[in-house]
C-alpha cells in the first residue's frame, strides 16, 4: 500500500466508474504507436486500483475495452487483447493479497478464447474476496446492456415468470451486469472529452461527473485521491433543495 493520502478526503464513493481514456492520443504526441500508450495505461490501473482500496472504495468499475473499440483496426484490437490477458496473469497474485474480487461487465463471449479462460480463472480464483470488487468493463456497451436486460425481462413474461405489473427499476437492474452493486457515486472521464461513450448509461444516472484534461497515461494515485477529493467537496441533493439537507 502507497504513502497516507496527501489531500482531504471528506466522504468516500461507495463506487467509482473510470472512462480510462487517451492512450492513443498520449502515445501519438511521443510519436509511438498507440500500443505503446495502452501499455503506459496498465501502470495507472495498478495505482488507481492500489489507491483505492486503500480508501475504502467498495466498487471500481473500469471501462477497458467497448462494443464500438470493435471497430479499431485489428491490430489495436489484438495489442489490446494480449495486454488485458497478461495484465490478469500478473495482477491475480495482488488480487488475491488485496481482497479484491474481479467481475467482468459486457459481451465475455466475443472476447479470444485464451483472454476469457485467463478471464474466468480470475474471477473464479477471487470470487470469495470481498473488501472491493473490481469490474473490468469488456466489451461493454450500455445500450446493449439494457437490451439484454429488457429481452430476459420479456422472455421471463412470455415465460409466465413475471407479469408485466411486476416490472420496476429495482428488477431492470437486477438484470444488468451490475446485478447486486450499487450505482457509481463519482463517475471519471481523462483526455479532456466530456462525453460518456455509452457507458453505465443506466447506473449513472445520478453519478457526479469528473471530468480532466490528463491522458490516462499520466492519471495515477494522486490525480485519482483529487478527483475523489473533488467529490467530497459536492452537494448531491437527488431533486431534493440544500435547505431539506441541512435538516
Ligand atoms: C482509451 O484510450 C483506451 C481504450 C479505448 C481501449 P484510447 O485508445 O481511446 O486513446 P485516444 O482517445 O485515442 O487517445
Ligand atoms: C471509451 O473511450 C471506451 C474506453 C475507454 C474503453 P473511446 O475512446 O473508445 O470513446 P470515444 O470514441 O472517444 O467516444
Ligand atoms: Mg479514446
Amino acid at each position: 500500500m502507497g504513502a497516507a493520502p496527501q489531500v482531504e478526503i471528506s466522504q468516500v464513493p461507495v463506487h467509482v466508474a473510470i472512462v480510462m481514456d487517451g492512450n492513443g492520443r498520449w502515445a501519438e504526441e511521443r510519436k509511438r504507436p498507440r500500443l505503446f500508450g495502452h501499455k503506459a495505461g496498465v501502470a495507472s490501473v495498478r495505482a488507481v486500483v492500489e489507491a483505492a482500496r486503500e480508501i475504502g472504495v467498495r466498487h471500481l468499475t473500469l471501462y477497458a475495452f467497448s462494443t464500438e473499440n470493435w471497430k479499431r483496426p485489428k491490430i489495436e484490437v489484438k495489442g489490446l487483447m494480449a495486454l488485458l490477458k497478461s495484465y490478469l496473469q500478473s495482477e491475480v497474485e495482488t488480487m488475491l493479497k488485496n481482497d479484491i474480487r474481479l467481475c467482468c461487465l459486457g459481451q465475455q463471449e466475443r472476447l479470444p478464447t485464451e483472454v476469457r479462460e485467463t478471464l474466468t480463472a480470475v474471477i473464479n480464483a477471487t470470487a470469495g474476496c470481498s473488501a472491493m470488487t473490481l469490474n473490468l468493463a469488456l466489451s461493454y456497451g450500455g445500450r446493449n446492456e439494457i437490451m439484454q436486460a429488457v429481452r430476459a425481462l420479456a422472455e421471463k413474461c412470455v415465460a409466465g415468470e413475471l407479469s408485466v405489473s411486476d416490472l420496476d427499476e429495482a428488477l431492470l437492474s437486477d438484470h444488468l451486469y451490475t446485478r447486486g452493486q450499487p450505482d457509481p457515486d463519482l463517475f471519471i472521464r481523462t483526455s479532456g472529452e466530456h462525453r460518456l461513450s455509452n457507458f453505465l448509461l443506466w447506473q449513472s444516472s445520478y453519478a457526479e461527473l469528473y471530468f480532466t484534461d490528463l491522458k490516462w497515461p499520466d492519471f495515477g494515485r494522486d490525480q485519482f485521491l483529487e478527483a475523489v477529493a473533488d467529490y467530497g467537496r459536492r452537494q448531491r441533493r437527488f431533486g431534493k433543495t440544500g435547505a431539506q439537507l441541512r435538516k
